[in-house]
C-alpha cells in the first residue's frame, strides 16, 4: 500500500556474533495507516520487539545488518543518520516500553523529565512547557498532577508511572506511538485501565498505534489488525474479527488455542517444540518442524497470499 503512513518492505535483520550470524527477520512486511492500530502478536522469542527497535532506530547498526525499507510518510527510516533520528524518535514516533520503573531515570523528578521531553520536541518556553506538562498529566487522569510533577519515579506507583510514560509518548503529538507489551509489568486491573486510557488518547489525537503484546485478549479490545509473527516472519495479517474467526496459519490456529477460557472446561493447549535458532533456521516456513500440518512444499519460502479481503497468510498449505 503505497499510501500508507508506515510501510514496512523485506525487512531482514542479522546479528553478527562470534558463533556466526543469526538470521533473526526474515523478510518482515507490513503496513500502517494514518491512526491505524494495529497488534503485533507472537510467541516470546519470534522478533516483535526487534521490529519495534527497527522502526524507532534503536539498534546497533554495528553489529546488526538490516536489509529491506520502512518508509514512515516520506521517510525512509533504515537510512536515516543518527542525527536526523533527533527530529523523528519521541517526536514523531513515540513509544511506550513495558516496564515504567525502568523507563524512567530516577534522578530527575517527572516535570524535569516531561518538560525536557516537550522542550526538545517543541522547542517552547519553560512557562509553555510547564503548562504543557500539567495538562498532559491531567489528560491522562492523573490525580493531583502538579504533586506528580514534583515527585520522583520512585514515588510513584506502577500504575501512575505507566500513566506518565504515556504522557511522555503523547505529548508532542506523534504520527506513530509503539507500545511494547505497555504494562505487563502491573496487575492486570491496572494494565487494563491503562490500555483502554491509551485506546481512548491515541483517538482523540489520531495517532496511529503499533501494540506489541503476547495476550490476544488484549488484542480483541484494542486493535483493528494483527500481525502474526513467527521465528522472525509475518505468517498471517488481518482484521481481528477475522484472525479469531478464521485463522489460516496453523501457527495462529495453534496460538488461539493456547489462550486460556475463563468459561471453558480445561487447560489451554500448549505450543510443543520451542522457537527456531536463527545460526542455523529451517529452511522455508520457519514453523515446518512444529507443524503438524506441514507438507514438502514448506521447505521453501512462502509468500503472503491472499486469502480474505485484507487476510493475508504465508503457509504452504494456502498456495
Ligand atoms: N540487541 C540484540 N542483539 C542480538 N540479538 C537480539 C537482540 N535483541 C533480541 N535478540 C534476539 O532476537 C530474537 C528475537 O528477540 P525479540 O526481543 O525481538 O523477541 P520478542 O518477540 O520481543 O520476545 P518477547 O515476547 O519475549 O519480548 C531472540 O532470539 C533474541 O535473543
Ligand atoms: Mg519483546
Amino acid at each position: 500500500m503505497s499510501d500508507a503512513m508506515l510501510s514496512v518492505e523485506d525487512v531482514h535483520l542479522r546479528v553478527r556474533r562470534f558463533e556466526g550470524v543469526h538470521h533473526i527477520l526474515k523478510g518482515v512486511s507490513f503496513a500502517v495507516q494514518a491512526g491505524e492500530r494495529l497488534a503485533i502478536v507472537g510467541e516470546s522469542g519470534c522478533g516483535k520487539s526487534l521490529t519495534a527497535r527497527v522502526l524507532l532506530g534503536l539498534l546497533d547498526r554495528k553489529r546488526i545488518d538490516i536489509s529491506g525499507v520502512a518508509r514512515f510518510n516520506g521517510t525512509d527510516l533504515l537510512g536515516l543518520a543518527p542525527a536526523a533520528w533527533r527530529g523523528v524518535r519521541g517526536r514523531r514516533i513515540a513509544m511506550i516500553f513495558q516496564d515504567p520503573s525502568t523507563a524512567l531515570n530516577p534522578v530527575f523528578t517527572i516535570g524535569d523529565q516531561l518538560r525536557t521531553v516537550i522542550r526538545r520536541g517543541q522547542g517552547v518556553t519553560r512557562a509553555e512547557a510547564d503548562g504543557q506538562a500539567l495538562a498532559m498529566l491531567e489528560a491522562v487522569a492523573i490525580p493531583d498532577p502538579a504533586r506528580v510533577l514534583a515527585a520522583y519515579p520512585f514515588q510513584l506507583s506502577g500504575g501512575l508511572a505507566q500513566r506518565v510514560l504515556i504522557a511522555m509518548a503523547l505529548v508532542n503529538r506523534p504520527e506513530l506511538i509503539v507500545a511494547d507489551e505497555p504494562g505487563t509489568a502491573l496487575d492486570v486491573t491496572v494494565q487494563e485501565q491503562t490500555l483502554r486510557l491509551m485506546h481512548r488518547l491515541t483517538a482523540e489525537r489520531g495517532a496511529a498505534v503499533i501494540l506489541i503484546t503476547h495476550n490476544l485478549g488484549v488484542v480483541r479490545r484494542f486493535a483493528a489488525r494483527i500481525c502474526v509473527m513467527y521465528g522472525g516472519s509475518i505468517v498471517e495479517q488481518g482484521g481481528v474479527d477475522d484472525i479469531f474467526a478464521r485463522p489460516a496459519h496453523p501457527y495462529t490456529q495453534a496460538l488461539l488455542r493456547a489462550v486460556p477460557r475463563l468459561t471453558g472446561a480445561g487447560l489451554p493447549e500448549g505450543i510443543d517444540g520451542s522457537v527456531p535458532d536463527y545460526l542455523s533456521p529451517p529452511s522455508g516456513c520457519r514453523f515446518r518442524p512444529r507443524c503438524p500440518r506441514a507438507i514438502d512444499a514448506c521447505a521453501v519460502d512462502q509468500p503472503l497470499l491472499e486469502v480474505g479481503p485484507g487476510h493475508q497468510v504465508a503457509c504452504g498449505r494456502a498456495a
